[in-house]
């Protein structure tokens, strides 16, 4: 979990400099594709479930499960790429928006907030705390922020599959749901839109578009429970300046 997750994080890192205005979703999913391979590992997007590209890009007021195609990103566009890399059988999972050239306020907001709800969300992660704190805790931002959290969409476990029990909400009470204990391995990864929660799917079946067309912002870590707190697999800690 710790080689694939790195992978991720590397991808993800590589990626950055090429999502400037005039690039094609399509070119960032190839350049990635070519990445994974490369290090031996496979896109988990790629036929899941009938995904036909090897990442997910999502622009402005797409939330989730963008579909890479010839769309030129435009200066001010924000675009999440979201990362899944399956290696020796095992699913790391990562997302990030980036800014296309210079971006107005209110892309620099929404992407703050979600940054943060993702930051409060992992800071809530330790032993002994309950899954719904950390939706509660990301909820409480969202709304400080009059920002909306997306219910439909949700982090989840991860390791042999993509996608594993739990669901972990973005939104929640305190102090419900299962204790978590070392070694358990999810993703948090809320989707947090500028207007309200809505969202709708559209005729390609799998991207998802907020309701009222203002901007949407996700980010996205997979993390191990640690016995002393939380550890965030998807860090590239060389890369990052860390180590
Ligand atoms: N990577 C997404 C997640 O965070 C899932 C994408 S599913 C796909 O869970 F089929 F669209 F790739
Ligand atoms: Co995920
Ligand atoms: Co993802």
């Amino acid at each position: 979990m710790r080689a694939t997750c790195r992978l991720a994080a590397k991808t993800l890192n590589m990626i950055a400099p090429h999502v400037q205005p005039g690039v094609t979703t399509d070119r960032l999913n190839d350049i990635c594709h070519a990445f994974i391979i490369e290090h031996g590992a496979v896109p988990s997007p790629l036929n899941y479930r009938g995904f036909p590209k090897s990442i997910c890009t999502s622009i402005n007021q797409q939330v989730c499960h963008g579909i890479p195609g010839d769309r030129v990103l435009r200066e001010g566009d924000i675009v999440n790429v979201d990362i899944t890399t399956n290696l020796n059988g095992f699913h790391g999972d990562t997302s990030r928006t980036f800014a296309v050239g210079q971006i107005g306020t209110k892309a620099e907001k929404i992407m703050r907030v979600a940054r943060e709800c993702l930051d409060i969300g992992i800071a809530v992660v330790r032993p002994g705390a309950h899954l719904g704190d950390i939706g509660a805790a990301i909820e409480a931002h969202a709304k400080k922020n009059r920002c909306s959290v997306v219910r439909e969409y949700c982090g989840h476990g991860i390791g042999r599959e993509f996608h594993e029990e739990p669901a972990v909400l973005h939104f929640g009470i305190r102090g419900e749901g299962p204790v978590l204990r070392p070694g358990m391995i999810f993703t948090i990864e809320p989707m947090i839109n500028l207007g309200r929660a809505a969202i709708k799917l559209l005729p390609d079946k799998w991207t998802v578009v907020t309701r009222d067309h203002t901007l949407s912002a996700q980010y996205e870590h997979t993390l191990l429970v640690a016995p002393h707190g939380v550890d965030v697999l998807t860090l590239d800690l060389e890369a990052e300046g860390v180590v």
